[in-house]
């Protein structure tokens, strides 16, 4: 029997900073970059719940809603909405600093699905998750309803 947890048991916040190796020619963050560190914020949180390695199945969705500028902090945080049976839906919102102009920014919000699997990769069986909050409940509800997308249009591929 594995132990049921809550959201908050597996919540992560990371925070980078905005170098300019990672920045285009306008001084901006790389799309690919933030999405590595989406990636990472996410494959932490669902470890964390699972006690397992877990992999990306599938990035459900990421939005870019505005800009992050070279020399801004970015804070991630990533927690587990919905566990299904080896794979859960994970949600990351990120935030951009600019300590200059003391401004916090919600940039980016992605969703992503998580496979929890042993050491031969094999997909395990994760730990089931309660929703708490409000804001909880809702999410869960709704990563329901992203699954069920998903599949939807796996089968007609
Ligand atoms: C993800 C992976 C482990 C699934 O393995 P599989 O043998 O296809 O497993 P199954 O078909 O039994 O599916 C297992 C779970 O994965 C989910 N899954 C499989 N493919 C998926 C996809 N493309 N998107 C979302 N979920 C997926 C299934 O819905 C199932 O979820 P459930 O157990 O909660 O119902 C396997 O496809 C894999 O290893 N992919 C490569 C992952 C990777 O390299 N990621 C980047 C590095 S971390």
């Amino acid at each position: 029997m594995i132990k049921p947890k809550t959201v908050k048991d597996s919540t992560i916040t990371m925070t980078e900073l905005v170098l300019p190796h990672y920045t285009n020619q306008l001084g901006k963050l790389l799309g690919g970059q933030l999405m590595h560190w989406i990636d990472i914020c996410a494959a932490i949180a669902s470890a964390k719940h699972t006690q397992h390695v877990c992999v990306t199945a599938s990035v459900d969705r990421i939005d870019f809603i505005h800009s992050i500028n070279l020399g801004d902090a970015v804070t991630l945080t990533a927690s587990v909405n919905r566990v299904f049976n080896t794979s859960m839906d994970v949600g990351v919102k990120v935030y951009s600093e600019s300590f200059k102009k003391g401004t916090r920014t919600h940039t980016n919000t992605a969703f992503l699905t998580f496979v929890s699997v042993d050491n031969n990769g094999k997909p395990v069986k994760a730990a089931e998750i309660f929703p708490e909050t409000d804001e909880e409940k809702r999410r869960y509800e709704e990563a329901l309803q992203r699954r069920e997308n998903r599949l939807k249009n796996r089968t007609k591929a």
